[in-house]
């Protein structure tokens, strides 16, 4: 008998998991299904898709784990109208409070309360009740500590026998960060880094102080930031609001005075010098925790999750460093990812599992005929029938001809970035096709760049590939050679540097298809953007795809094996 465990996180961008028999077999966010980006409600619909996946029912669940029991999550699972007042002050889908500062600090000191006995039992409770009106009977509740669920993710999905395992992250349970080590399949927690001392909050309110929105335009900071000139740490104003001193970080004041010294700066500075700064510090400060907790460990193959590990930036100086033997982020590093890390703790407490098997593709999927279906409703498509080898060779002539597409094959990627399965793709060497594709479907700001996905044979003929193991996900940077810049000019940021999935060379419907681009280019390489309207999330059904494709007037998609034509098409 196999252990089965359901995992659940029900805050921040809340989903599901299913883990069974040493493999991660299903995961999704629950704001694939309600359409609202970064979804803060219990997620009900993740959970009935990761049963009907599964092929499942209620009953045959014995145990479930669930993340994060502190005082402000206790509270909003009592009241959650408080979790959607939240959401919608957090997204500015209000009008600007007049209180609004009260509320930010309130935010700050309301969460730095960490777990209380009264907190863990209440949310015990309460998850229980809304499991057991769901058809949930005899099951055993888990609940796994925030940083414990995040460090259990990277650990048990890195491959590594032995490693040191970093979390940073805003805050949750009291907590900013940890550094663990797994070792002969344990994971042991070496140290915490509290609340009060959080980078990712630093960063979250220059997020907000930049007139930008917390928990989701951070990664607009980070671009931003490569459009200041560039100045010594010396002259960093927010420089001494944070310091790293051995393994430990250390804020210089509580949030709330942090917020406003922020503002400050921010008053008098322009705002891409201020981007800048908090960049700067952020790279400072996580390469250098980094590196002491190397030396100081001695392990030299580091696994990492937490918010703060989005920031790919980041990610590339961390690269870098010498003493850094083998790399791993955790794909769904973000609070989105906990309910994976809770489902991969409890399994390994149970059975003492430290690895496990796991993909980007752990969502839900559709077949041929209710594809064909979603797609005959709308009666302006021109459907055509295709293998899969014929729509990666028509996609990639149309690429070559400098049209974008809608690419969507199989399983919904796992995670904040379309990996080749729900994904909008344009050629990488043609500036106007990526203006038209932000003109009518993504809508970003200009300083945002695009990504890309590289065969990994093309790899280090397109940037300086460090050889510390090739990235499947999208979360590293590098640079671009100088040599293939043409080639690149799409999906190249201002600092040269690009943020590829790396696709292995195999049989896979998007590996097919970046052959084909290489037969045009001489180059595996694609522009790759998720596929979703802006201010959505990615698409998940065949029906959302349609949607997407009539509202923004798209010519062609390639969908599990119907190739389609606009005929509304402009
Ligand atoms: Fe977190």
């Amino acid at each position: 008998m196999f252990t089965r465990i359901l995992g659940i996180w029900d805050g921040h961008d809340s989903g599901a998991a299913l883990v069974e028999d040493g493999r991660v077999i299903f995961a999704s966010n629950e704001e694939r299904y309600t359409k609202r980006k970064l979804e803060v409600s219990f997620p009900y619909n993740s959970i009935i898709a990761a049963l009907y996946h599964s092929g499942l029912k209620a009953k045959d669940i014995e145990h479930i784990a669930f993340s994060t029991t502190e005082f402000t999550k206790t509270l909003e699972r009592v009241f959650p109208h408080m979790k959607e007042s939240y959401y919608a002050f957090r997204r500015r889908k209000v009008r600007k409070p007049h209180f609004e500062d009260f509320r930010h600090n309130l935010k700050y000191t309301l969460t730095s309360v960490g777990v209380l006995p009264m907190c863990t039992y209440l949310s015990k409770s309460i998850i229980s009740k809304q499991l057991k009106r769901m058809g949930f009977e005899r099951f055993r509740l888990y609940t796994v500590d925030h940083h414990t669920a995040h460090a259990a993710s990277a650990a048990f999905t890195s491959g590594f026998g032995k490693a040191l395992v970093i979390t940073l992250d805003g805050l949750g349970d009291g907590l900013s960060g940890s550094i663990s080590i797994l070792d002969n399949g344990k994971l042991e927690r070496k140290l915490s880094i509290p609340a009060r001392d959080s980078l990712g909050i630093i960063y979250e309110q220059t997020t907000n102080a930049l007139g930008m929105r917390e928990l989701e335009d951070e990664g607009k900071i980070m671009a931003m930031a490569d459009y200041s000139f560039p100045f010594d740490f010396e002259d960093n104003k927010l420089k001494g609001l944070i310091k790293v001193r051995g393994t430990s970080l250390i804020a210089s004041c509580n949030p709330r005075k942090q917020y406003s010294l922020i503002k400050d700066v921010a008053w008098q500075t322009p705002r891409e010098q201020v981007a800048y700064m908090a960049q700067q510090l952020l790279e400072n400060a996580v390469v250098k925790l980094t590196s002491n907790a190397i030396d100081r460990f001695s392990i030299g193959n580091v696994a990492f999750a937490g918010g703060v590990f989005s920031n790919v930036k980041a990610n590339m100086k961390l690269r870098s460093l010498e003493a850094m033997k083998r790399w791993y982020v955790f794909p769904h590093m973000g609070d989105g990812g906990l309910a994976v890390g809770a489902a991969l703790y409890v399994n390994n407490m149970i059975d003492g599992t430290d690895s496990f098997d796991f993909s980007a593709y752990l969502g839900d999927s559709y077949s041929a005929e209710e594809t064909k279906h979603a797609l005959k409703a709308d009666r302006s498509l021109e459907l055509h029938d295709d293998v899969i080898e014929q729509q990666a060779k028509h996609a990639a002539e149309l690429l070559d001809e400098g049209n974008y597409v809608f690419w969507f094959q199989d399983r919904m990627e796992y995670g904040p970035r379309a990996l080749g399965h729900r994904s909008i793709l344009a050629p990488s060497s043609d500036e106007e096709a990526k203006e038209k594709l932000n003109l009518y479907v993504k809508r970003r700001e200009w300083f945002q760049p695009f990504a890309s996905s590289i065969l990994e044979d093309d790899l280090a003929r397109l940037v300086e590939y460090d050889g510390k193991g090739l990235d499947p996900y999208m979360t590293n940077a590098y640079r671009v050679r100088e040599d293939v810049s043409t080639q690149m000019v799409s999906v190249v940021n201002i600092d040269k540097t690009t943020r590829p999935q790396v696709v292995h060379s195999d049989r896979s419907p998007y590996s097919m298809l970046l052959k084909g681009v290489k037969r045009h280019t001489g180059y595996g390489v694609v522009l790759n953007t998720s596929f979703n309207l802006h201010g959505f999330p990615i698409v998940r059904d065949p029906e959302d795809a349609v949607r997407t494709m009539r509202e923004t007037r798209t010519k062609y998609m390639f969908i599990n094996g119907v190739t389609v034509r606009n005929r509304r098409a402009t």
